[in-house]
């Protein structure tokens, strides 16, 4: 099989495999494409904690970008953890620059443990500059929280913290409810015309490092091959929860998901 899409992934680097753009690179083979990618940072860590992060210049991201795209052009682009004011306006320079129309925006801003990635500054960018560039945000609930001002405790709250993201120029947000603790997990899709709540079995499970990522790159690819941008994330959601059910228990603490439970192997490679 040939590859049915090109992405590229501008996000960080998780050492152990799980999240990060290991993760993005992962999924973006296992459902059929080819990934390029531009690390915004190099983290060192494993599935009991980060133990650094060494963000990457600036001006390196910009020609990681720019110098990848000039030679293979990518049908979409993901962009995950963008750490500095900085490195969020020289996204939107290039994003200005490439011309790619397809873009899914996981504003990645707090760590599963609660600490903040980015600072104010950051955020204050992304959401007055960047969300209004991208088909589609991604963020959980926390991140909802900062970006609409609302405190979310319940599907209904999710829904509100929602419309006020497209008030601020999203054309579509997928609100994550894993940070919940609903029965089942809810996720909700919201534009100008639709809403629509994404219901999946909620696993007990600690094995759910990188959950996040793996879903925006899901649903990019899937974007990317022509699917509706509400669709992918209808498939993107399955793909993730199939992840999340044949989790390999890798690791001491919250451990990888399954990003190849998509993938079968040719019998000569067996
Ligand atoms: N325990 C679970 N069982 C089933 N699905 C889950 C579970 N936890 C998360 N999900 C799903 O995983 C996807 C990612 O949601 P989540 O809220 O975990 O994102 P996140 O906090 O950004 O993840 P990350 O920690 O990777 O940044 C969503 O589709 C959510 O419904
Ligand atoms: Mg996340």
């Amino acid at each position: 099989m040939k590859p049915k899409s090109k992405i590229l992934i501008i996000a960080g680097s998780d050492s152990s495999g799980g999240a990060g753009i290991q993760a993005d690179i992962k999924t973006v083979t296992s459902l059929g494409s080819y990934a390029m990618t531009a690390i915004t940072a190099i983290t060192s860590q494993n599935t009991m904690g980060v133990k650094s992060v060494s963000p990457v210049p600036a001006n390196e991201i910009k020609k990681q970008i720019n110098y990848t795209v000039k030679d293979i052009k990518p049908d979409a682009i993901k962009i995950g953890m963008l750490n500095s004011s900085k490195v969020v306006r020289t996204v939107i320079n290039s994003l200005r620059e490439i011309k790619v129309k397809k873009i899914v925006l996981d504003p990645v801003m707090i760590a599963k443990g609660g600490a903040r990635l980015i600072n104010d500054q950051a955020i204050k960018i992304l959401k007055n500059h960047l969300i209004n560039k991208v088909t589609l945000v991604t963020p959980n609930i926390p991140e909802a929280e900062v970006l609409s001002g609302v405190k979310i405790k319940n599907s209904n709250d999710m829904i509100v913290a929602a419309s006020k993201i497209i008030r601020l120029g999203a054309k579509n947000v997928l609100i994550k409810g894993g940070h919940l603790n609903s029965k089942q997990v809810e996720d909700i899709f919201l534009n100008k015309n639709d809403l629509k709540i994404f219901r999946s079995k909620r696993y007990k499970t600690k094995n759910t490092h990188g959950t996040g990522c793996t879903l925006s790159s899901a649903i990019i690819t899937f974007f990317s091959c022509g699917k509706s941008i509400k669709k992918a994330c209808e498939l993107g959601i399955k793909y993730v929860n199939l992840s999340i059910l044949t989790n390999p228990k890798y690791g001491k603490g919250h451990g990888p998901i399954n990003h190849i439970n998509s993938i079968i192997l040719k019998k000569i490679f067996r």
